[in-house]
């Protein structure tokens, strides 16, 4: 293999960019030509690629966001668009792939190389830590971060109203953030789509955290979670509460930005050197990823496919520490 490209595709993460550099350099440091791909699947489709020296990954390591910018490409889920991607790479003689990002960008990555046979290694970022064979992905440590700074404000002007706080952040169907920036934030409850947890159940919590003289509360809903988004939960608790001053704040695409963690630079350059490594080894079809601090991959199917559970021990903490 001389000749490799790397690319980001879906949502944006912090630690992408210290994920790019380590590709490249990577690359670099094994006498690999090294291409980047710009905008994901739909800039392979366009014939977006560029040429990527050391000095192109300069002073980005620090950055959120990805310089090879992302895009979720509706166009690459037809055939006809994966040919087209496929006569591009052809163009230019690129033999392998790394591909950052999650899901859909793994089973992007699949299908093409089950249809064209170009060999793929994915490293896994995103921010809602989804992804199977790895304990975390890029991105995920700075977005919970991001989340707990914004439930701290949000608990000062809580407390200073008494009053009662649904905080809505991302994951998709995950709860991961929800989780970790609830037991970081101290919330009185967090709501996941992994478990059930019901209107009157919310109610019941709140209620007796009032009876303890609790005068201000937070609860941290998951977007995923099953009883509904933030706004439809605390329209809910609010039919049956009406004495008491509601709140609801969604997070949102700000847990997408911001300057990397030291854990997701860390975690990035690992998984960035780790793939580009694995694909001259002949890794294809698969991700890699950290598990118990060891460097594994992970079929790309099983990556996306597998269940990776909350770990209960987790959401029994909640209950037990906002008594
Ligand atoms: O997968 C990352 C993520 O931020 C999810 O948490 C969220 O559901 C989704 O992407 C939002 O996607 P978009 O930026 O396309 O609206």
């Amino acid at each position: 293999m001389k000749k490799v490209a790397v690319f980001t595709s879906g949502g944006d993460a912090p630690g992408m960019n210290a994920c790019i550099r380590a590709v490249v350099r990577g690359a670099i440091y094994h006498e690999l030509e090294i291409y980047g791909i710009r905008y994901g699947y739909d800039g392979m489709i366009r014939g977006d690629i560029f040429k990527m020296s050391s000095n192109s990954v300069c002073n980005i390591i620090q950055k959120g966001g990805t310089m090879l910018k992302s895009a979720r490409s509706m166009e690459f889920k037809t055939k006809e668009g994966r040919k087209k991607a496929f006569e591009q790479l052809q163009k230019l003689g690129i033999e392998g792939m790394v591909a950052i990002g999650g899901d859909g960008t793994f089973t992007g990555a699949s299908i093409f190389y089950e249809e064209f046979g170009i060999p793929t290694v994915g490293a896994p970022g995103t921010i809602d830590n989804d992804l199977y064979g790895t304990d975390f992905t890029i991105g995920f440590d700075t977005a919970v971060n991001t989340a707990l700074e914004a439930i701290d404000k949000i608990r000062d002007t809580a407390d200073s109203h008494d009053r009662v706080f649904f905080i809505e952040v991302m994951g998709r169907d995950s709860g991961y953030i929800a989780i970790q920036s609830g037991i970081g934030g101290g919330a009185e409850l967090v709501m996941v789509p992994e478990t059930l947890t019901s209107v009157d159940d919310v109610i019941s919590t709140l209620k007796q955290g009032w009876d303890k003289d609790k005068t201000s509360s937070i609860v941290v809903i998951a977007e995923g979670e099953k009883e509904g988004n933030a706004l439809e939960v605390a329209g809910q608790v609010r039919a049956q509460l009406k004495e008491k001053d509601l709140r609801v704040t969604t997070l949102g695409h700000i847990q997408r930005g911001g300057t990397p963690s030291a854990a997701d630079r860390i975690l990035a350059s690992r998984l960035g050197l780790g793939a580009i490594e694995g694909l001259m080894n002949g890794q294809k079809n698969v991700a890699v990823g950290i598990v118990d601090d060891k460097l594994v991959y992970t079929n790309f199917m099983d990556a996306i496919k597998k269940e990776k559970p909350l770990n209960p021990d987790l959401i029994r903490m909640v209950n037990i520490l906002s008594i």
